[in-house]
């Protein structure tokens, strides 16, 4: 079967001030299943958020090839969380989850209690009616998570979602997207700098080397895809994670 998407020989170059280049991608391949949950995790400046906004779509400026087997249709099937949490300042918590819902004119009664749920699921159910300058970094990150949630895409690009919060609250939101996959079977494209991360959500990992950033090993986990907070303790965990740690050095 064909993968959903399928990147190949992707390069990137970079054109910044003063015309300097930097070369942010190399040949890069990968291939990303249905329902699949796929890290990417690699030193920084390694391309890694450059890759997840081609599959986005956001950037097309670049040479290789990458293709659908099944074309996201463009602000309904792909949700993007991004590295620095983008929301609207004027907007309240509630009204930034909406967002997506608005966009698609879903007013139903079904969309709001959608919106509802997620605000508890990441725990912001008492700052609904907050701004964006009112909360805790953590807060907007998770706020970001929530409305990339809401209009419920078939494809999630998270570009580190976790990085700033707290370890609680990234355990407890690690167990809720996987129970959001379980019921939904998602596909989703994770970027993260944590091998633990990696190893306790994905199905695989991509491995990235420095600048210029390719694709220097795919590993599948070798974990039954159900996974709970005890999976941690496997000795099978702790390989696996020491093992991304060396190939990351
Ligand atoms: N808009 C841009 N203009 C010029 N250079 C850029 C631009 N965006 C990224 N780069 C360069 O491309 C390289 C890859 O950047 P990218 O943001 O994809 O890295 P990353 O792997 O996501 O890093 P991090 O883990 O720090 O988020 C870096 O060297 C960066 O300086
Ligand atoms: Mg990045």
């Amino acid at each position: 079967m064909s993968p959903l998407l399928s990147v190949r020989g992707v390069h990137k170059t970079y054109v910044a001030a003063k015309r300097s280049k930097v070369v942010a991608l190399e040949d890069v391949d990968l291939d990303v299943g249905e329902g699949e949950i796929v890290a990417l995790i690699g030193p920084s400046g390694c391309g890694k958020s450059t890759l997840l906004r081609m599959m986005a779509g956001l950037d097309t400026d670049f040479e290789g090839d990458l293709s659908w087997s099944v074309p996201p249709r463009p602000g309904k099937d792909i949700g993007f969380v991004f590295q620095e949490p983008a929301l609207l300042p004027w907007r309240t918590v509630r009204r930034n989850v909406s967002l997506g819902l608005e966009a698609q004119r879903d007013t139903s009664e079904q969309g709001r209690e959608q919106v509802t749920t997620l605000l508890d699921l990441v725990g912001l159910t008492d700052f609904a009616d907050s701004f964006p300058k009112e909360l805790s970094g953590g807060m907007r990150q998770r706020t970001a998570i929530a409305r990339a949630l809401a209009y419920n895409p078939r494809i999630l690009l998270m570009d580190e979602p976790f990085g700033a919060l707290d370890a609680i609250t990234r355990d407890r939101l690690h167990d809720d997207l996987l129970r959001i996959w379980e019921t939904t079977h998602k596909t989703i494209v994770l970027v993260t700098h944590s091998v633990e991360e990696a190893t306790y959500l994905a199905d695989r990992v991509a491995v990235m080397s420095a600048r210029p950033g390719r694709i220097k090993a795919v590993h599948t986990v070798p974990l039954s895809r159900e996974r709970t907070p005890e999976t941690r303790q496997l000795p099978e965990f702790a390989k696996f994670a020491g093992m991304l740690r060396q190939e990351l050095v």
